[in-house]
Order: structure tokens, then C-alpha cells, then sequence
């Protein structure tokens, strides 16, 4: 396959994106727009309590109202096989876990219809005091249990890590240390909030269910969703070409398809159903708030000896879930003596999810902040205090990394962040009202290839080439960098090849989730591509048969997968200004260099990247879901209380990369680049607002209540 790197031509270009004139001429059929006959709308009943037991339904009302096709509730709805699975095995008991549980549904002819309905359902409930404060304190933290999903060998971490490292002995290396840092950070819950809410719209024909779903992942979909509704997977199909983002929410499917399909069943008709805003609060998952404590010991040169870092964090009662938060403080930085812990608080609220960069994007804002912190402590530059730090290998592993251009990041980033001209004193630059500082932080995110890939590749006589992979394009542009893979791999022009994601008719593919989506669909494209060729030449004499040809190829294994650490990295600078009277902070710049692999698409990439920059400002400044302890429930539901970071948050943004092709990930060189843009961009920000003004605020989001 060498042939990819040495005769780049799709490779490297900055494609407009292939699904870009259907996107915005609004011909892109998104999951709730696709047709189907004499459909039937599903508005959801949701738990009005956070703990107990439903002990009465009321349903005459919304039964007798125009419109109503069927209520369902647990005394009514069909059985499921369950997969052990308390979020999928969606009206199977009277139990209520979180506030905003599914409870029942009704389908009716209208959404308005629905809607009016459910309003007129009443549950009796035996309630519990609902338990959902997060303390460091509770005795009743756990240590995760197997939380790993993809197939990524049974960890207890939902990446496959384990929950706990120990290197050497970190207490008395800490007693000993020069310099010592100890400081707690906190991270609020966050909401995935993708543009397009989570849809099904689904329909059974003779036993079979196809289901038009917003998903990241219609494979794993598609055998989740069958193994709870009892069928075989053959018989559930999963179209999902476009996706209105979904920023890890749609990897897992949730109970909502669930609940579409049984709502079909009972009326016998397609059904549609999608949330809204407000009800993805309760149904769809989000990142866990977390308290972690750091401690880093340095010598008197300013070199690591000791560093720890103990993760608590959320999780629903009703189902385990862990975010690997502490990882990336087992590879950032060299230290003879390190431990990592991560244990979880089990609470009555809902369950949580994969977030952009999960674990990496709460724990890099710790670690990150403690880095800055220390350098000061330490009496050096942030950015030389990060490079002195360096690991030559992995920390904890010893593995050799495939590559790691970090260093690289930092000078570069620094040269153009103009770093030199820094007055590291804080509050030593002011004009007018406006404090003004800059901040350092390193990002990194791992570069996975995940299990569970196929690609078929077909050339007809007239050299038009076709691509199958049940991959998605939540909106990254994978769609147009694996034409751009495929293209080169087939030594065909971009123009001859049509790719063909998203639907589970297509070979199988891993979710759109941990950044391996180029690595794994690109490696499976490649591969049937080599053979493709190979066949031709030496089968056909390069001469295309009459009837075309076709090679389906697995992903092929990646043996220096094993023998190197493959992660990406970055190094972001921010510039902020803090009004001092009000202590509102703006970001009039921010600057991310990245060590990314080669890359495949510069315009999509630099998107990406700019996305999840974008993304780490609005975490550090922005972004917090306010839970009420009373009654367990998310109080601001919307884009106006839970405000996003928009165009006028946003000022100059620039996001670069170090011109490096890894030598291990996949034949393509490229690492993952979705999520290590959002890793670090926090402690960037906190690290300048530090430097404006004095103020270090170790819990985020950063708003001027903490700053005056
Ligand atoms: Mo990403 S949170 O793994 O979709």
C-alpha cells in the first residue's frame, strides 16, 4: 500500500465536501424527513419523580381524546428480551430511575394530537427521596466495573483502560518533592446538544423493522436494537446517511428507538418520533460532572517526580458508565512515580454518555490547569515547564509512541501566539477596563482503530467506482475524506468514486466515535481497494470484466498496534480579556497547533478543528447543566439558558498542524483530529484568565460570580 503515500493526489486537498450542495439546498434527507406511508406520531410520558415506583395510570382521558391511536405504559407495553441493558429495556417495570424517564408514549394521527394527549395522563408514584449530590465524601463511590463498550477488551473505563494505575510510590516521592502542587478541579454535567434532536422514524413489514435513525453508528444500532426487541439483527435495517451532529449522543443507541418501534408495532403503522430539546436533557445521555484532585511534585530543576490524579465522578443508579478522565494523565508528562484512580458516585439521574473527547476533555482541563500552576510554582515558563516534562516513551506502558510532535506544537504554537513578548506577571497588562492575559495547555486525544469493519469496493467497465461502508458523517466530513482515501487507493480520480454510508445494508462498520473513524473505515476502504487492484491486474490483465468487479475486505489488523502508543496532540494559546469591574471574559483570540498525522482533508479538517476549539471555549465559559438536588432534573433546558458559544463568542480562531505522516496508525498516516481540538482548550482559557487577573478558578465553567 505504499502506493498511497508516495503518489498523493486525492490525499491532502481540500475537497469541497460531497454532501455539501445536498446540505444546503435542504436536499439532504435527514432521519425525520424521509417518507413513509400513513405515518403515526409518538409524543413520549416522562417520570415527573427522580426514585420510586409508578403504583397507578390514569390513561381514559388521553385514550378518549381525538387522534389517539394508543397509549402505552408499562402495564401495556409489549415485553422485551432484555440485553441488561436498565436504559434500552425502555416500559418493562414500574421502576423509576430518573427524573424524565420514559414511562409510557402516545401515537396518535398528529404530533399536536400526541402531544395534547399525553398532557392528559396521570401516574401515582411511591416516591423516593431522590439522591443526586456529587461529593468526593460519599461512602458509597465505587470503583467502576467494566463500563467498556466497542469491543475494546473488557476495561473498566468505558475506553478499555483500566480504573486504576500505579507507578512507583507517588506519597513519599510527593513528601520528599521540592515543589508541590495539590489543587482540586470541578467540571459541571455538560448535554451533547447536536443541531438535529435524536429521531426515529421507523416501520415493521412482515417482522422486519427498518428503522430511518440520527445515529453515529448504524451497526452497532441496528444489534442493539434487535438484541432488545428479540430479532435477529437480519432483520432490522438502520438508514442513517445524514446526521445533524451528534457529538458522541448518538454512538450507543438510546431508549427512544426502542420506544418508536413498540409504538409501531401496537398501532401497525410507521412511526415517527423525535425528541425535543428539552427532553434530550433527560434521554440521551451527557458528560458527567467530575471533582478531580491533583498532586504534582517537581525537583528543583523543575522536573516531575510524583504526579496523582483521583477522578470522582457522576453516574446514573439505574446503569454504570465511566469516563477514562484520569488516561490522559498516564501518558502526558514523564514522572518516576505516578497514580491514577477513577470512582464513580451512583446517583437517581439520568445516564451518562460519551461527550467530544470524554474523559479526555474534563481530565486535560485538570491536568492542564495543574501544569500552569505548577510552572508558576516552579518559577518557569508554562510552555518550557510542559517541554522539560516531555516523556521519551509511554509513561506507564514504556511503548514507544507512533508518533508525538508535542513539543513541536508548543515552539511552533508559541512563535505564532507571539509567546516570547509575555509578561508572565499577572494583571500586568490593562487597557481601559479590559485585564488582558494568555494561556498555555497541551490537548491529546488517542488515535484507535475499532473492531467490527468491512468495505466493498466495486469498479463497472466504464471506471465508475462505488464504495459500501455503513460508516456516518455527522458532520466532519468523513463522507468527503474517505472518497478522498478511496480515490488514491483505487488510483482513480475523486470525480469516479461514489461512496455509499450509512445504512446497515452496506458492509459493517464501527460507530463515528474516540476519533477512529479515518483509521478504521479508511484502513477497511484501503484494504478492499489494494485487492480490488490486485485482482484486476493479475486476474483481468487490468482490463475491467463486462460486468464490473467487486471485493469486500475486513479491516485489516494493525499489529504495531500493539507495539507503539498512537495518540494525537496539540498545544493550544488563548488571549483573553476580563472586564474589571464586571468580570465578564472574552476570548479575543485563540490558537490551536496540532500534531494530527498527515491529514487527509485540510478545509474539513480545519473545520473540525476549529469546531472543537470552538466547543472548549464554550465548556470553559459557558456551558454547565444546572441540576436541581431536590428533584433530580436538568432546570435549564434550552439555548437560552444553556447557552453554546455562538459567532459573537467567537473572535480570531486559527487552527494549524505540524506537517508529520505517523508511521504506525493506518497506510494513510493520518491520527484522529475530531476530538483533540476540544482537549486542553479550557485550561487554556482558565490559564489566561489566571494570567489577566490574578484569579485562579479551578471550577468551570469560568463565570464572573468566580472572578470578582
Ligand atoms: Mo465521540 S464522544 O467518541 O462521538
Amino acid at each position: 500500500m505504499s502506493e498511497v503515500r508516495e503518489r498523493p493526489r486525492a490525499v491532502g486537498a481540500p475537497l469541497r465536501r460531497v454532501d455539501g450542495a445536498l446540505k444546503v439546498t435542504g436536499t439532504a434527507t435527514y432521519a425525520f424527513e424521509w417518507p413513509v406511508e400513513h405515518p403515526a406520531y409518538l409524543h413520549p410520558l416522562q417520570a415527573t419523580i427522580a426514585a420510586g415506583r409508578i403504583t397507578g395510570v390514569d390513561t381514559a382521558a388521553a385514550e378518549a381524546a381525538p387522534g389517539v391511536l394508543a397509549v402505552l405504559t408499562h402495564l401495556t407495553a409489549p415485553r422485551l428480551t432484555i440485553p441488561d441493558d436498565p436504559e434500552l429495556a425502555v416500559l418493562q417495570s414500574d421502576e423509576v430511575a430518573w427524573r424524565g424517564q420514559f414511562t409510557g408514549a402516545v401515537v396518535a394521527e398528529t404530533p399536536e394530537a400526541a402531544r395534547y394527549a399525553a398532557g392528559l395522563v396521570r401516574f401515582r408514584y411511591e416516591q423516593r427521596r431522590p439522591d443526586t449530590v456529587l461529593r468526593e465524601d460519599r461512602d458509597d463511590l465505587y470503583k467502576p466495573l467494566n463500563a467498556a463498550q466497542f469491543g475494546q477488551g473488557g476495561g473498566e473505563l468505558q475506553d478499555g483502560s483500566p480504573a486504576d494505575s500505579v507507578v512507583g510510590d507517588a506519597d513519599p516521592a510527593l513528601a520528599a518533592a521540592h515543589t508541590v502542587l495539590d489543587a482540586t478541579y470541578t467540571t459541571p454535567m455538560y448535554h451533547n446538544n447536536p443541531m438535529e434532536p435524536h429521531t426515529a422514524v421507523v416501520t415493521w413489514t412482515d417482522g422486519e423493522l427498518l428503522v430511518y435513525c440520527s445515529t453515529q453508528g448504524a451497526t452497532m444500532s441496528r444489534d442493539l436494537i434487535a438484541a432488545t426487541l428479540g430479532l435477529p439483527p437480519g432483520r432490522v435495517r438502520v438508514v442513517s446517511p445524514h446526521v445533524g451532529g451528534g457529538f458522541g449522543s448518538k454512538v450507543y443507541p438510546h431508549a427512544y428507538a426502542v420506544l418508536a418501534a413498540m409504538g409501531s408495532r401496537t398501532v401497525r403503522r410507521p412511526v415517527k418520533f423525535t425528541l425535543t430539546r428539552q427532553q434530550m436533557f433527560a434521554l440521551v445521555g451527557f458528560r458527567p460532572a467530575s471533582i478531580q484532585r491533583i498532586r504534582l511534585g517537581a525537583d528543583a530543576d523543575g522536573r516531575l517526580t510524583a504526579v496523582t490524579h483521583d477522578v470522582v465522578e457522576q453516574t446514573a443508579r439505574a446503569k454504570g458508565y465511566a469516563d477514562h478522565t484520569a488516561v490522559c494523565t498516564r501518558l502526558m508528562y514523564a514522572a518516576p512515580h505516578r497514580r491514577t484512580t477513577h470512582r464513580l458516585a451512583p446517583l437517581d439521574i439520568p445516564v451518562p454518555t460519551i461527550m467530544r473527547a470524554p474523559g479526555e476533555a474534563q481530565g486535560m482541563f485538570a491536568l492542564e490547569s495543574a501544569m500552569d500552576e505548577m510552572a508558576i510554582a516552579c518559577g518557569m515558563d508554562p510552555v518550557e515547564f510542559r517541554i522539560r516534562n516531555e516523556p521519551d516513551v509511554h509513561p506507564e506502558s514504556g511503548l514507544p509512541f507512533s508518533s508525538r510532535h508535542l513539543v513541536a506544537c508548543l515552539r511552533e504554537g508559541a512563535r505564532r501566539a507571539g509567546w516570547e513578548r509575555r509578561d508572565p506577571t499577572p494583571r500586568a497588562r490593562r487597557m481601559g477596563r479590559w485585564l488582558i492575559g494568555t494561556g498555555v495547555a497541551a490537548s491529546t486525544y488517542p488515535s484507535p482503530r475499532l473492531p467490527g469493519n468491512a468495505a466493498t469496493v466495486r469498479v463497472a467497465p466504464d471506471g465508475h467506482c462505488t464504495v459500501l461502508i455503513a460508516a456516518a458523517d455527522l458532520g466532519t466530513g468523513t463522507w468527503t475524506a474517505l472518497t478522498q482515501i478511496a480515490a488514491d487507493a483505487l488510483g482513480v480520480p475523486v470525480e469516479r468514486v461514489e461512496l455509499r454510508i450509512g445504512d446497515t445494508t452496506l458492509p459493517n462498520a464501527s460507530p463515528a466515535g474516540f476519533s477512529s473513524g479515518i483509521n478504521s473505515w479508511g484502513s477497511s476502504i484501503a484494504e478492499a481497494a489494494l485487492r480490488l487492484r490486485t485482482l484486476l491486474e493479475t486476474e483481468h490483465g487490468d482490463v475491467v470484466p463486462p460486468d464490473g468487479l467487486e471485493v469486500t475486505a475486513d479491516m485489516p489488523a494493525n499489529t504495531d498496534a500493539e507495539r507503539y502508543a498512537m495518540h494525537s496532540f496539540g498545544a493550544q494559546f488563548a488571549e483573553v480579556r476580563v472586564d474589571a469591574d464586571t468580570g465578564e471574559v472574552r476570548v479575543p483570540r485563540l490558537l490551536g497547533m496540532f500534531d494530527v498525522g498527515r491529514v487527509i482533508n485540510p478545509r474539513t479538517a480545519r473545520s473540525q478543528l476549529l469546531g472543537g476549539m470552538t466547543q472548549g471555549m464554550s465548556m470553559a465559559l459557558y456551558e454547565h447543566s444546572v441540576l436541581d438536588p431536590r428533584f433530580g432534573h436538568v432546570v435549564n433546558q434550552d439555548f437560552a439558558q444553556y447557552h453554546i458559544a455562538a459567532n459573537a463568542d467567537v473572535h480570531a480562531i486559527e487552527a494549524h498542524w505540524v506537517d508529520e505522516t505517523d508511521p504506525h496508525t493506518n497506510v494513510m498516516g493520518a491520527k484522529g483530529l475530531g476530538e483533540v481540538c476540544i482537549t486542553g482548550t479550557a485550561a487554556a482559557i482558565a490559564n489566561a484568565v489566571h494570567h489577566a487577573t490574578g484569579v485562579r478558578v479551578r471550577d468551570l465553567p469560568i463565570t464572573l460570580d468566580k472572578l470578582l
